[in-house]
């Protein structure tokens, strides 16, 4: 007999003779009452064993964690909460879980024991919710960029470029580490390498993804990205999701009201077909707020944050702008900040762009106009010859979830900058021809798929949205 999903059962109009469920065993309570969770939902049906015609060998067997299939009517249930209940004619044990060595327990983990159990915590309610929440964010991404007529590309994962030129790559190699070949002058022969060159995981897949916006217009990528940078912050993933896309003919400004249209897609999408989860870890997080003293409690509930976004425009404002209401914030010097800012030019750390956007404007906030120095070589420089067109989001709990801009199409001019930085030229020559045939005026931006995760599910750490982090020192399972 085929099962049904428990979401149908639960979603039955009618009660119905003989179906068939299969799922895990999250609780038996009284000798009689299995809550089965199958994952296709946060809700649980509950079954209601014929304990006395049930063997007590069978009984024992319906523990936490065990796989079971049952059998029966679906009927309407007395019980609270639920609507119909299943009346349990038949019981298969499909799989055992000793109690005694089952971690999952029905209690209260912590988030820290669930990381070290990421092969298991999926089948917690929590991650079960934030689980469904990711793949249905990830459809929203496509579907918002497939309706606009964007094309998905594929950028490589294996790149000899350092697109962010930060220097935060992993190298790939197929060399015997224990014996690299070497160049007469010593150092390491990568021309012996598999691609015959030094090769890295990529950072980013906007340089590939320029060359085909300059063919196709709009593209857009949505791919792991890796970065080797030593944060080991809540906020940082060595291994991480990326949705970058990109535009011909767009300028910063069209690309604000892309970053924003898009968000606000995609978080809607999230309210419209994740009703269950989100309430479940809405209540999650009440609870949670309860330990906390009252001044630290947050203001909103997930679901008042999550439409307070969609219901406000971005505020833009220029990094100018950002550092003297910066400096202004601490006339005497106060200790407000672990960093003050004096300066026109530094680079904001993540407490300022906390401040801006929890306690300055209460919103989420747009920043644009950035000192050139502090950004990538490859956005476009402004007429006052200091700042370029870059653009960061930066999102209540999370700082910075976008970071973009407009791109340099003046061939001399990226050149120039590319020189300035040491940046090899030959190396990017392929990026180059996007400057030497066809230039044009165009923008683009990347979003941290888990930063956008981490917002949606109220969640405060980001290996708590991913799979199996990897962090530092971290990459088990
Ligand atoms: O600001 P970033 O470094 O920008 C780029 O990579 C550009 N090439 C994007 C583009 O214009 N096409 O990274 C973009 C976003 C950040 O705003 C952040 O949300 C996320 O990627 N991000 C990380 N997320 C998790 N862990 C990390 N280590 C991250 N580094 C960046
Ligand atoms: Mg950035």
């Amino acid at each position: 007999m085929r099962h049904t999903k428990v979401k149908d059962l639960l979603n039955s109009t009618t009660t119905l003779q003989e179906v068939n469920a299969k799922g895990w065993v999250r609780t038996f309570r009284n000798n009689q009452f299995i809550a089965l969770n199958d994952g296709s939902t946060i809700n649980n049906i509950q079954c209601v064993v014929d304990f006395e015609n049930t063997p007590d060998e069978i009984l024992k067997r319906i523990t936490t964690g065990a796989a079971v299939s049952v059998t029966g009517n679906l009927v309407e249930s007395k019980g609270a909460g639920q609507k119909y209940e299943i009346k349990v004619a038949k019981l298969e044990i499909l799989g055992d879980s000793d109690p005694e060595k089952f971690p999952m327990q029905p209690k209260k983990h912590s988030l820290e024991f669930l990381r070290e159990n990421a092969h298991l915590r999926v089948r917690t309610n929590s991650f079960g919710a934030i689980m469904r929440i990711r793949s249905v964010l990830s459809f929203a991404v496509h579907n918002y960029f497939q309706q606009k007529g964007f094309v998905y590309v594929n950028t490589p994962i294996i790149t000899g470029a350092d697109a962010e030129g930060a220097g935060e790559m992993f190298q790939v190699t197929s060399l015997p580490l224990d014996n690299l070949p070497k160049t007469e002058e010593g150092t390491i022969d990568y021309k012996k390498d598999f691609f015959g060159k030094h090769t890295n995981l990529t950072v980013s897949g906007q340089l590939e993804g320029e060359t085909f916006a300059m063919a196709l217009g709009q593209i857009y990528t949505f791919g792991p990205t890796f970065r080797a940078e030593n944060s080991n912050t809540s906020r940082h993933l060595a291994e991480f999701w990326m949705i970058e896309p990109e535009v011909a003919f767009n300028d910063l400004d069209a690309n604000m009201d892309l970053a924003e249209d898009f968000i606000q897609y995609v978080i809607k999408y999230a309210l419209d077909n994740c009703g269950d989860d989100l309430k479940f870890l809405e209540g999650r997080l009440l609870e949670e707020e309860k330990s906390k003293p009252q001044a630290e409690r947050s203001e909103m509930t997930l679901l008042e944050k999550l439409n307070f976004v969609l219901e406000n425009n971005f505020k833009r404002v220029s990094y100018t702008e950002a550092i003297d209401i910066l400096r202004e914030s601490t006339p005497n010097k106060k200790k407000k900040f672990s960093y003050i800012i004096n300066e026109w030019g530094a680079d904001l750390q993540s407490e300022h762009e906390r401040y801006l956007v929890e306690k300055h404007f209460k919103c989420p906030v747009i920043l644009f106009d950035y000192p050139a120095n502090i950004k990538a070589f490859y956005m476009r420089l402004n007429e006052d010859g200091k700042t370029v067109r870059a653009m960061d989001i930066l999102f209540p709990g999370i700082g910075e979830i976008v970071g973009g801009s407009q791109r340099e199409e003046r061939f001399d001019v990226l050149v120039e900058k590319m020189k300035a930085l040491g940046i090899d030229e030959k190396e990017l020559s392929w990026y180059l021809d996007t400057r030497r045939f066809g230039s044009a005026v165009h923008s683009g931006f990347g979003l941290g798929f888990e930063r956008l995760v981490l917002f949606v599910t109220g969640m405060t750490n980001i290996r708590d949205v991913i799979p199996f982090p990897r962090t530092p020192g971290s990459a088990e399972f």
